[in-house]
């Protein structure tokens, strides 16, 4: 099933994964892609890692009908709490952003620790607390976690600066400015579009990272890696699945990647 004529799948709850399909975009520009959000079902981040790993399998299956050659994960939630169940389950190369935004935040660190926010449901999971110490090794390393829910409301909404966003930012990360960590992981999908306000909480002294660029960098080495890499020359198309209505994804979606989305093609993934 796998050549490398086949597009790269990646599916997140909603909008905030075109953050890495924007990444992945412009390290590999000759790759095709499909992208599924399931904004019939989002948010992932308030609900049972249960239902989340279900949803993710269900996503994956429709993705992989329809001849993907690797899988992207490029919700935090989902890749916190349903990779193995995807790696174990597809016969293609699955990624999430967990590993890749944890080993760039080790490399980022000036050793005073490393902050990670995100869902509820990535949070809980300890997926990133457990992906950052097992990446740490003997050397070790502090991690402070802390859910931030409001952030997903705020990015969705486009409302990304002004006193509601700050206060926000404010209440969740004051602890995070004071606790001496140098390194601030945005474990979820929408936050780097609320950089800016986040930045301002932590102070100029705690670097952020997002998982986007880390992760669109593994999926390139894995391609290249395994023969897998497009041909340069041949016209990547980009194609676009959603599970409610296209209207809004298609409006919020381009402020995330950056460029139009023209359209979206609803489906039914219930079951
Ligand atoms: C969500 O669906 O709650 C946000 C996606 C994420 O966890 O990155």
């Amino acid at each position: 099933r796998q050549n490398s004529h086949g597009p790269i799948g990646v599916f997140d709850s909603g909008v905030g994964g075109l953050t890495v399909l924007k990444a992945l975009m412009s390290h590999l520009p000759h790759e095709s892609t499909l992208y599924l959000g399931d904004t019939a079902r989002v948010p992932y981040g308030t609900k049972s890692g249960e239902v989340v790993t279900r949803y993710s399998l269900k996503n994956a299956g429709f993705l992989l009908e329809r001849g993907i050659k690797l899988l992207v994960v490029a919700c935090n939630t989902a890749s916190a709490v349903a990779l193995p169940a995807l790696s174990a389950a597809l016969p293609v190369p699955v990624v999430g952003v967990i590993a890749p935004g944890a080993r760039a935040a080790l490399r980022r660190t000036r050793g005073g620790g490393v902050g990670v926010i995100g869902t509820p449901g990535t949070i809980r999971s300890g997926a990133y607390q457990r992906e950052l110490e097992a990446a740490a090794g003997s050397e070790g390393v502090r991690v402070k976690a802390r859910a931030c829910p409001l952030f997903v409301p705020l990015a969705e909404e486009g409302w990304l600066g002004g006193d509601v966003p700050r206060l926000v930012a404010r209440e969740y990360l004051a602890d995070f400015a004071r606790s001496g960590v140098d390194t601030l992981v945005l474990g979820c999908t929408h936050y780097p579009l609320l950089k800016d306000v986040i930045a301002e909480a932590v102070g100029p002294q705690v670097s952020l990272v997002d998982s986007a660029e880390a992760t669109a960098e593994m999926v390139a080495a894995l391609l290249e890696e395994q023969g897998l890499l497009a041909a340069a020359g041949d016209p990547p198309v980009h194609h676009y699945f959603v599970t409610d209505v296209p209207e809004r994804f298609v409006e919020v979606g381009a402020r995330f990647l950056g460029r139009p989305i023209h359209s979206a093609e609803q489906v039914d993934l219930s079951f």
